[in-house]
This record gives C-alpha cells, sequence and structure tokens, in this order.
C-alpha cells in the first residue's frame, strides 16, 4: 500500500466517525504510526508501507474513532513551535493559549513565574524564548510537575527552572517581573456540559476549582500583588465571557493597565495588568 492510500483511508474512517478535523488528525496520527514527520508525508506521499506501519496506523485511527484527543493517542502537542509530552495526568496545551505568550514576548523578563504550569507550555516556553529568563513554575498536582519538569529537560531549560508544588501562592517565595497563569476557569456544573473529548480526558483539577469559576482568580489576584516587582505585569488567561468579571477582580486589587486581549477566534482570551514601576 502506498502512504497516499493510507492517508486517505485514515480521513474517511475519521469523518465517517464524525471528526470534524478528520484531515488534520489523519496527518499527525499517521505521521506518527509511520514515524515520517507531519510536514514530509506528502513528499512521501508514493513511497510503499509496511504491514507493521498499516497496522500501527489503523490502531491509532481506531482510538480516535472511539474518541480519544490526538495528543493523548500520540504523547505529544506542539505548542509554539516545541513539542511538549502530554500525559493523562496533565491538560492538553491549547492553541488558544499561545495568544498569552504573543502578549508575554512583547516586554522581556527575567524572573517568571508560571502558576498551574500543567505540561509547562506557558512557562517552559518563555524560558525556552527568554534565554537569561529563570523560571519558577508551580502547580497542584504532582504527576503534572513531573510531566513539566521532563519537558524542561526535553526542551533544554531545565537548568533555568524550579518546580514547586503549591496551592496557587501558598509555597512561592520571592519576586517575579512576570507572572502568567492559565487557571482552572469552568465552574463544576459547566464541566459536564462540556464536549466528552474535553471531561472524559482532562484531568479534573485543571478544568475546574469547583463551583465557583472565578476562584482561581480570586486566589491569584489577591496575592499576585505581593509577589511581583516594581511595573512588573501578570497576564492571565481568561474564558471568553470572563474578561469583565477578571478585569474588575485585578482593579479592587489594586492593578493598573487592565486589558482584556482577542483570540485568533476574535474572543476575548487574555487578561493583562501591571502594578505601578
Ligand atoms: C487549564 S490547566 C493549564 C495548564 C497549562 N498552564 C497550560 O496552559 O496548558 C490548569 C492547571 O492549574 C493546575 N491547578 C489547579 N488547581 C491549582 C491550585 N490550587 N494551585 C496550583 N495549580 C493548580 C492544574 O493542575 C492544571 O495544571
Amino acid at each position: 500500500m502506498k502512504l497516499r492510500t493510507l492517508f486517505a483511508e485514515a480521513v474517511s474512517h475519521l469523518r465517517d466517525s464524525g471528526i470534524e478535523t478528520a484531515a488534520r488528525d489523519a496527518r499527525a496520527l499517521i505521521s506518527f504510526a509511520v514515524n515520517v514527520p507531519s510536514d514530509r508525508l506528502t513528499l512521501c506521499a508514493e513511497d510503499t508501507i509496511y504491514d507493521a506501519q498499516i497496522e500501527k496506523a489503523n490502531q491509532v485511527i481506531a482510538l480516535r474513532c472511539a474518541g480519544l484527543p490526538v495528543s493523548r493517542i500520540i504523547g505529544r502537542r506542539l505548542f509554539w513551535r516545541r513539542e511538549f509530552i502530554v500525559t493523562k495526568d496533565v491538560f492538553d496545551p491549547r492553541g488558544d493559549t499561545e495568544t498569552l505568550i504573543a502578549l508575554a514576548l512583547q516586554r522581556p523578563a527575567k524572573r517568571i513565574l508560571d502558576l498551574g504550569t500543567g505540561t509547562g507550555a506557558i512557562g517552559i516556553t518563555l524560558a525556552a524564548e527568554w534565554s537569561h529568563a529563570t523560571l519558577t513554575a508551580s502547580d497542584l498536582s504532582n504527576k503534572a510537575l513531573e510531566v513539566a519538569e521532563q519537558n524542561a529537560e526535553k526542551l533544554g531549560v531545565s537548568e533555568r527552572c524550579q518546580f514547586i508544588k503549591s496551592d496557587w501562592f501558598s509555597e512561592i517565595e520571592g519576586t517575579f517581573d512576570l507572572i502568567v497563569s492559565n487557571p482552572p476557569y469552568i465552574s463544576q456544573v459547566e464541566v459536564a456540559e462540556l464536549a466528552t473529548e474535553v471531561k472524559d480526558y482532562e484531568p479534573f483539577i485543571a478544568l475546574s476549582s469547583g463551583e465557583d469559576a472565578l476562584y482561581a482568580y480570586q486566589k491569584i489576584s489577591s496575592q499576585a500583588m505581593h509577589h511581583l516587582t516594581p511595573g512588573a505585569r501578570l497576564l492571565l488567561e481568561i474564558g471568553h465571557t470572563q474578561g469583565k468579571a477578571v478585569s474588575n477582580l485585578l482593579d479592587e486589587a489594586g492593578f493598573r493597565d487592565i486589558m482584556v486581549h482577542l483570540d485568533f477566534e476574535q474572543k476575548d482570551r487574555v487578561v493583562s495588568c501591571s502594578i505601578p514601576a
């Protein structure tokens, strides 16, 4: 069988199973199964595929048809052009979060704090982009911290990173030039209404802090001020309906320059603010 045929069959199976992103998913899954980088699949379209590769491709396509997210099947995810390890114990980084990265990179920082780091996608990306920066990355989940440490090692920044188990600021010491966070922002009730692919495969602790969707923002906004150097920034990812509520919390806590920023789909996605210089 040619790679071209294997790919076409995969797209067709995924479409028949109602997967809207069939072509994109097939590219990632077939690339993984036949061990050819996804940007070389077209180049290798006429290559002959061996039985073992076909078997592996069929297995991964079947898992995707059964509803498993692509990143869970292949164990990795591209984020801001770097590949992160993803396991069942961590939140699968989303493209929307790159909005926060783009905003952060507008003003260099030397000491970064990433609260609720998960895979480390936000903090490790910033540490990799700024070769002189140090990162403190925290999470309440030990397993997430293990994955984040592996990612820091894989991406060559581990010497400049510190990983801490902490309930938001409970174990955090010192001050930072930039604090970033993509905290859980869905209420417990709303989690039940999420797509199966999200609610069945993401750790609950990554999605929700309980009944109040704004709980994490309250905790972070009320304590962040004590951990920021003069003029430093705080960047928070938000749910697209939370711009006003989170801005109000930051205003009450005394932050300045509060702004809500849109993502690629023109939805509210990040709130930025700073403290006086
Ligand atoms: C939406 S995920 C974001 C993960 C990662 N920063 C990203 O953007 O892909 C939220 C993260 O917050 C962590 N978390 C939840 N409650 C926490 C708490 N009380 N203190 C610290 N981290 C917490 C979760 O374990 C999870 O890793």
